[in-house]
């Protein structure tokens, strides 16, 4: 795909590059209070929240670590299935460390909330979610996210990380998935 069918995916553009750099960095200075003093490890959720943790990382001025972990969601569709399981383990181990898991999009809340309970059985100091887009009226389970960039409503983004079938991660924007690519009763 070139950048010209790229961009015929987008319906709207949501949030444009300048303000989501500028919330990032908002949350990077936030985080870099509340965790003064200590030594942070972000776990990063494949794929989608590569993009917004290589950013995030760098407006963090603390130690920091990275790891990942890559746990099944939609596939291909854009609705739950409520099925979790674990494609990619960490590769450390967590016992002791203060630890800030960095997802792309928080939806049902499913996939998250499955995450932090699987992390809190191996007793890290500590355990919190940074988010970069939340949808509220979506959620299905009570969740502890204690930092969100965005509230967004109740439509299917693309770009910045997330992904429609795999494509338009490369998007330097968030956007609305076009109506046109809207699978039926998603
Ligand atoms: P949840 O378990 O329903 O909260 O789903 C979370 C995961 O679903 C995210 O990490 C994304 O991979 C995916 N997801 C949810 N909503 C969207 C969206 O609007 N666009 C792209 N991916 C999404
Ligand atoms: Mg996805």
């Amino acid at each position: 795909m070139n950048r010209a069918e790229l961009n015929r995916g987008v319906g709207e553009v949501l949030i444009d590059e300048d303000r989501l750099q500028a919330r990032i960095r908002e949350l990077g200075d936030e985080i870099t209070q509340d965790y003064a003093g200590k030594e942070l490890l972000l776990v990063g959720v494949l794929k989608g929240a590569v993009f917004f943790m290589a950013d995030l990382m760098r407006t963090i001025d603390l130690p920091c670590e990275i790891d990942f972990m890559a746990i099944s969601s939609y596939g291909a569709a854009t609705s739950s299935s409520g099925v979790v399981r674990i494609l990619k383990d960490l590769d450390i181990n967590i016992g002791g460390r203060h630890v800030l898991v960095i997802e792309d999009i928080i939806d049902s809340g499913l996939t998250l909330s499955y995450l932090v309970r699987n992390l809190e059985s191996r007793d890290p100091a500590s355990l919190a979610v940074c988010a970069l887009l939340t949808k509220p009226e979506r959620r299905e389970i009570d969740v502890d996210v204690r930092y969100v960039g965005f509230e967004i409503p109740n439509k299917f983004v693309i770009g910045y990380g997330l992904d429609f079938a795999e494509r338009y991660r490369n998007l330097p924007f968030v956007g609305v998935l076009h109506d046109d690519l809207m699978p039926e009763g998603a």
